[in-house]
C-alpha cells in the first residue's frame, strides 16, 4: 500500500478546518514512493513579464483540496523577497514579510552559521543574492508523469517575456525514499490540525495549523505576525531550502576507519542518524535493522525516549534526536512543539553503495535539497542551525556538532553513550556541504492570482 493509498484511509473531511482549496498540496501532500522531480529556478527581469507568468502559472498549480487523492504530479511555487520585489510589489507591504526573509539566506549567513565552505561565495550562481526570484518543485510519481508536468510549464514558460530560467535540478530516489547515504528519510512529519488526517501513532497530538499555514491559530493560541494585506498574506507559508552535496565517501570512509565488519559499520551509521537505514528507529530495534518496521507507518514513529535518558540506545547527538528531542531533558530549554517543521526534502544523484570513495564526492553529483515549511521558518532553522546542529550544549555535549549536517572545519566528534564508559569517535567531518539556498514565501493561490493582478 502506497503513502497516499494509508493516508487516504485516514482522511476525513468532516475534522477539516484550514482552506484547503487555496493552500498549495506541497504543504500537506508527502512525496510520491518512489519519486522523481524538478526545482527550476526563475529570474525576473521585468514585472510585466513575471506577472504574466504567474497568472498564466497559477492554475497549474496543485492545491490541498484533496491532498489525500492519488495525482501523477503536482507543482509548488515560492517566491524570493528580491522575486516579489521584481514583480513590483509595493514598499509599504514588501515591508510587512519577516526581516531574515527580507535579507535573503546568504545575508544571514552568520545566523545559519554557513561559514567556511559552507559560506555564500562557494555557493553556486543560482543562489547568489538576488538571483532566485520563483522557485518551482515538481514531484511526480514517475518519469512519463514528470515529462507531462515539464511540458505544461515549459509551454507557459515559453510563452512568457521577460523571464530567464537560471536552474534547472532533477531529483530521484528510485530506491523507496533512500537519500544520498542509503537512509530513509522524511518519516517523522508532524500531523497538521485542521488537515483532515488524524495523527499517527508515536505523533502524540497534531500541532495547531498556525505553525505551518498563515492566518489560523498557532501554539501560542493566535496566528502568527502575517504579510499584508490578508489576500498576499493569509494560507501562504515560508519555505527554507538548502542545496547541499553529499560527501558520501568522506562518510564511508569514516564508517570503515570505525567499524571493523559490516555490522559495526551499519551500527554506527544508525547511532548517528538514530535510525537503521529502513527507517527502523533504533528506539524499537536498538540491535539490528528491521525493513518491515521501517516501513510500517503505524509503528516506526511511535516512540519516546522516556526510558533512554542518557542516549545509551539512540545518542543523545544524533542527527535525528537533536533536531527533534522528542521528550528528552534538555539543558536548553524549548518548546519542542513551536520547533516541528514539515520536511519536503529531494535526493539527486546515483542510489547510495558502500563502495563510494571519498575522491568521488569531488563530482558533486549526490545530494540533497533539504526544504521545510513552516509559518515561523527562519526563526526556526536559525535556532535549529545555531542550538541544535552545530552546538551541543542544550543536551551537555558542549561543542559536539550534527554529525550528519553539523559544519565540522576541523575534525569533529560523536559521542555514545554507553556503559561502563561513553565511546567518543573523532574524525568527523561535513559529510553535507551548503550548494546555496534561499528564503522563500509559499503564497495561497489566490494570492497568486492576487500578485499576477497587481499593477
Ligand atoms: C542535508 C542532509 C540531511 C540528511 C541526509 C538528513 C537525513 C535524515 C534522516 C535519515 C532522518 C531520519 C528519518 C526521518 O524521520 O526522516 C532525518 C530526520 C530529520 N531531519 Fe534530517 N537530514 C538532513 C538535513 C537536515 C537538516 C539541515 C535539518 C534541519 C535544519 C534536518 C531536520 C530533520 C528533522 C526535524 C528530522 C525528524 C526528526 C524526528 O522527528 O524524529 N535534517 N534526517
Amino acid at each position: 500500500m502506497t503513502i497516499l493509498q494509508k493516508l487516504k484511509e485516514r482522511f476525513s473531511r468532516d475534522s477539516v478546518t484550514l482552506d484547503l482549496h487555496d493552500i498549495q498540496a506541497l504543504i500537506l501532500r508527502s512525496r510520491p514512493e518512489p519519486y522523481v522531480g524538478i526545482h527550476a529556478m526563475l529570474h525576473f527581469d521585468e514585472a510585466e513579464g513575471a506577472r504574466a507568468l504567474l497568472g498564466r502559472l497559477a492554475p497549474h498549480i496543485a492545491s490541498a483540496d484533496n491532498w489525500n487523492e492519488d495525482l501523477d504530479f503536482w507543482i509548488g511555487a515560492a517566491l524570493s523577497f528580491e522575486g516579489l520585489k521584481a514583480l513590483g510589489v509595493p514598499e509599504a507591504q514588501l515591508k510587512t514579510f519577516p526581516l531574515p526573509f527580507q535579507q535573503g539566506m546568504a545575508a544571514r549567513s552568520e545566523q545559519l552559521r554557513d561559514f567556511g565552505p559552507n559560506a555564500p561565495e562557494n555557493w553556486e550562481d543560482v543562489f547568489k543574492p538576488g538571483n532566485c526570484h520563483l522557485a518551482l518543485t515538481i514531484y511526480a510519481v514517475d518519469d512519463a508523469a514528470l515529462d507531462k508536468a515539464l511540458a505544461t510549464a515549459r509551454t507557459e514558460l515559453d510563452q512568457s517575456s521577460g523571464v530567464t530560467l537560471i536552474g534547472e535540478h532533477r531529483f530521484g530516489a528510485p530506491d523507496g525514499a533512500k537519500n544520498p547515504f542509503g537512509f530513509r528519510d522524511s518519516i517523522s512529519q508532524p500531523a497538521v490540525e485542521g488537515s483532515g488526517v488524524d495523527p499517527l501513532p508515536g505523533e502524540e497530538r497534531a500541532i495547531k495549523a498556525g505553525e505551518f499555514i498563515l492566518g489560523y491559530e498557532s501554539e501560542n493560541g493566535q496566528p502568527l505576525g502575517m504579510p499584508e494585506p490578508a489576500a498576499l498574506g493569509k494560507n501562504g507559508t515560508f519555505v527554507v531550502l538548502r542545496k547541499y552535496n553529499s560527501r558520501v565517501g568522506c562518510f564511508n570512509a569514516f564508517l570503515k576507519a570505525h567499524g571493523e565488519t559490516a555490522e559495526d559499520r551499519e551500527r554506527l551509521a544508525a547511532k548517528m542518524f538514530g535510525r537503521w537505514r529502513s527507517g527502523a528507529p533504533l528506539t524499537l530495534s536498538p540491535d539490528h535493522d528491521d525493513p518491515d518496521l521501517g516501513a510500517d507507518p503505524q509503528r516506526n514513529n511511535d516512540f519516546n525516549f522516556k526510558d533512554d535518558p542518557k542516549g545509551r540506545v539512540v545518542p543523545l547527538g544524533c542527527h535525528m534526536r537533536r533536531l527533534n528531542p522528542r521528550d528528552s531533558e534538555l539543558t536548553l530549554l524549548t518548546d519542542v512543539n513551536i520547533h516541528r517543521i514539515i520536511r519536503r526534502s529531494s535526493t539527486f544523484g546515483p542510489v547510495y553503495s558502500e563502495d563510494v570513495a571519498p575522491k568521488d564526492d569531488a563530482k558533486g553529483d549526490r545530494g540533497l535539497f533539504f526544504i521545510f515549511i513552516s509559518a515561523r521558518a527562519y526563526d526556526t532553522i536559525e535556532f535549529m542551525q545555531q542550538e541544535w546542529i552545530n552546538r551541543g550544549n542544550f543536551v551537555d555535549l558542549g561543542e559536539e556538532r550534527d554529525p550528519i549536517v553539523g559544519l565540522h572545519e576541523e575534525d569533529g566528534r560523536f559521542t555514545i553513550p554507553q556503559a561502563p564508559a561513553r565511546k567518543r569517535i573523532d574524525g568527523v567531518q561535513t559529510f553535507n556541504v551548503m550548494k546555496g539556498g534561499e528564503y522563500l514565501f509559499m503564497p495561497s493561490l489566490s494570492a497568486l492570482k492576487w500578485l499576477a493582478e497587481q499593477r
